[in-house]
């Protein structure tokens, strides 16, 4: 009888995993991928193209291709999000973050803050190939872009970023980033002082009186719909080499200094050859303490699909941000995608060798 139950057991091992390889390989079969494959997010169809024509026509890498996919927004100004002429901070400079990550080397560069040169990607990439840093800042970013030849300093600023600062600033420097600060009394603007030097403050945190001026929620920043905020690109090229990157332009009215998930490896992108990769964009300045590309990267590595990944990784925010703003895309090393995105309606591109030109996907958050 022992002996029975063992090769009962047995055979219901073997039924049960062949299910499983089978459901495995269907999925693959059914969305009919074929390598090499390039996805970025939002409708960037241009960058797909560049990418896609670099790394499937010409038969090049998945880092150049994602150097490629990503320069050609920052030229387009894509969303006014990438690239030169957008998201002007308070002091009405527009600065960059970058980053670019090899998953065949697990090699990364990244710029943040970048001042005065417009090609953000590429000097990220300059930081991978020519340093054994993974990170540099501001206006020494930029000077060691220059020193390398990228051109540069160059103004950053258009009449359209200018005059979108200007009226910001007119309107009382609504809405802005900072929290439980006052503002200046004649101007509603900066200088700030920590309002809780000035009044005290109850264990809730709540700012007592004195407070001249409520400053609007996390929830009312500026990122939503037509204030797409980031290209993130992953790409697989034909020798299964896959590499990842991302380039923004940052949050509109941020705080001078600051850097977003957008330099940072595993937050707005991350690749691994073994496993896959991910793309990311939304509220970065939440979404970075999550990790959520290094988070669906790893969770598929346990066997989790590209769309159990990519939910699981916006779920881990949700729980503890419920009213943040996000979205991610995964793919895995076989070319599988699936977005995921919270708050809003999330768009990705992927043009893969299957198909004669890009493709919108369009992603719906499970709540709204
Ligand atoms: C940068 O360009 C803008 C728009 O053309 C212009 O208004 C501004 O004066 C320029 N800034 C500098 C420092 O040259």
């Amino acid at each position: 009888m022992v002996a029975m139950a063992t090769l009962l057991k047995l055979l219901l091992l073997l039924v049960l995993s062949t299910f499983a390889a089978l459901s495995v390989s269907s999925q693959q079969f059914q969305t009919q991928v074929e390598l090499p494959i390039v996805v970025s997010t939002w409708a960037f169809v241009d960058a797909v193209r560049a990418a896609a024509q670099h790394v499937i026509k010409d038969g090049g890498s998945a880092v150049d291709a994602i150097v490629r996919g990503c320069s050609t927004c920052e030229l387009l100004q894509c969303d006014g999000s990438v690239g030169y002429g957008g998201s002007p901070d308070e002091g009405g400079e527009t600065t960059l973050d970058a980053m670019i990550m090899d998953g065949t080397t697990m090699n990364v560069g990244a710029v943040g803050a970048l001042r005065s040169v417009k090609g953000a990607i590429d000097a990220a990439r300059l930081v991978m190939d020519h340093t054994e840093h993974t990170l540099l800042v501001g206006s020494q970013a930029s000077t060691f872009a220059v020193s390398l030849g990228l051109p540069g300093p160059a103004n950053l600023s258009t009449d359209d970023s200018l005059q979108a600062w200007s009226s910001w600033k007119n309107g009382g420097c609504q809405p802005n980033f900072w929290r439980e600060v006052v503002p200046d009394s004649t101007s509603a603007c900066g200088p700030y002082q920590v309002s809780s030097l000035l009044s005290g403050r109850n264990d809730d945190g709540v700012v007592g009186d004195g407070v001249s001026k409520k400053l609007k929620s996390s929830s009312d920043k500026n990122i939503g719909y037509g204030n797409h905020d980031t290209i993130s690109m992953a790409v697989i090229d034909n020798k299964g080499r896959i590499a990842a990157g991302t380039s923004t332009n940052g949050a509109s009215h941020k705080i001078p200094g600051r850097v977003g998930d957008g330099a940072i490896a595993g937050a707005s992108a991350y690749a691994d050859d073994d496993v896959g990769a991910c793309g990311a964009t939304g509220d970065g300045d939440v979404m970075m303490r999550f990790l959520p590309c290094y988070q669906a990267v790893e969770s598929m590595r346990q066997g989790m699909t590209p769309a159990e990944a990519a939910k699981d990784a916006i779920d881990r925010i949700r729980r503890k941000f419920p009213t943040f703003i996000g979205a991610v895309f995964a793919i895995d090393k076989y070319g599988i995608h699936a977005g995921a995105c919270h708050g809003w309606v999330f768009q990705y591109t992927v043009q893969d060798a299957n198909m004669a030109d890009a493709v919108v996907f369009t992603v719906k958050p499970d709540i709204f």
